[in-house]
């Protein structure tokens, strides 16, 4: 953990679904770096338990709870166990979600509902408790929901989270004008592909990562730790302004699929001016 960072978080706790493992975990480390205490919660404990482990060697303040973001139950009961022991939850993001890749023909209409179900709905249910809850308190919050750019445009093979992740940026721009008066923000990360993540496993298997790496403007694949640094910016008092957004921090990956971009390298896309 970096000891110079200031501890911008401090007294603040920071709730991040999925935060065991790869996005999540990036994010966890930057707002426990700056000083929250944060709580990871997801289905399994083998996910969880390292990451505390790790974060608490750094000096960090976090806690684990098991947690299937499908259950309101478990999530009315997580809000529950917090609240004995802390004020609440000032920051929720949520990060946990399912994927595959699978041809839509092959897609079962059970496969569907399980990804709808965990990226959408369960990112409703999450907001739903943990926002009415900082509504109530009427100290403000904030609100991070990890979404991916085919959102907007797209993608075969991942119609179900296409259309989820549809969703929660629908649901992220809705609550960001609805809970305004209350003084919460709601906002969301867009990332490219990023690497070491179960993500970037299932979708961009070894055999297909050169070439995604090269259809990126920017000529790599981002870390972790970049989503971190996002999450941590739009957490900041530096954001205050800032609600109904989608970061997109991808090294210029969905820009860069323009029909032009191909051509970048024909002469008169070079400067030259094409001739009358
Ligand atoms: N291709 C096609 N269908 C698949 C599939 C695949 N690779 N993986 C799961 N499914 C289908 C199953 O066949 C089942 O449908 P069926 O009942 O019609 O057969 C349905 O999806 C639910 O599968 P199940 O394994 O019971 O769900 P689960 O709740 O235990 O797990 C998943 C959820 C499927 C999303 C699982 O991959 C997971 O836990 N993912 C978490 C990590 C992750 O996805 N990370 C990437 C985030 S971008
Ligand atoms: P990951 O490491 O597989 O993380 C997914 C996390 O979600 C895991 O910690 C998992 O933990 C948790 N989870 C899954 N189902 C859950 C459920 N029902 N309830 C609670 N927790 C659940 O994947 P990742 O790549 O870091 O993805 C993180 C986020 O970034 C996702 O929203 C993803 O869509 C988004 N994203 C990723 C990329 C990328 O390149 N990696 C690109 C764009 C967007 P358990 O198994 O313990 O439950």
């Amino acid at each position: 953990m970096n000891q110079v960072l200031e501890q911008t978080f401090t007294g603040k706790v920071a709730l991040v679904t999925g935060g065991g493992t790869g996005i999540g975990k990036g994010i966890v480390k930057e707002l426990a770096a700056r000083g929250a205490h944060v709580i990871i919660a997801s289905r399994s404990l083998e996910n969880l338990a390292p990451t505390v482990a790790e974060v608490s060697a750094e000096g960090g303040s976090i806690e684990a709870h098991i947690l299937d973001v499908r259950n309101t139950d478990q999530i009315e009961a997580l809000l529950k166990t917090i609240k004995q022991t802390r004020h609440g939850v000032d920051f929720l993001i949520n990060n946990a979600a399912g994927n595959f890749l699978v041809p839509t023909r092959k897609l079962s209409y059970n496969g569907w509902k399980t990804v709808v179900d965990i990226v959408l709905n369960g990112t409703f249910y999450c907001t739903k408790v943990f926002g009415e809850d900082m509504i109530e308190r009427g100290e403000g919050g904030k609100i991070i929901n990890i979404v991916a750019t085919y959102a907007w445009h797209g993608s075969p093979g991942v119609v179900h989270s296409a259309a989820a992740k549809a969703g929660v940026v629908a649901l992220t721009r809705s609550l960001a004008v609805e809970w305004a008066p209350y003084h919460l923000q709601i906002n969301a990360i867009a990332p490219g592909p990023i690497e070491g993540t179960g993500g970037q496993e299932r979708l961009f298997p070894s055999e297909v990562v050169e070439a995604v790496r090269q259809s990126i403007p920017a000529k790599r694949l981002g870390q972790t730790r970049e989503i971190g640094l996002a999450a941590a910016f739009l957490l900041s008092p530096d954001a205050s302004f800032i609600t109904g957004e989608v970061l997109t921090v991808d090294g210029g990956a969905w820009l860069g699929k323009g029909m032009l971009e191909k051509f970048a390298d024909v002469p008169t896309f070079r400067g030259g001016a094409p001739t009358a």
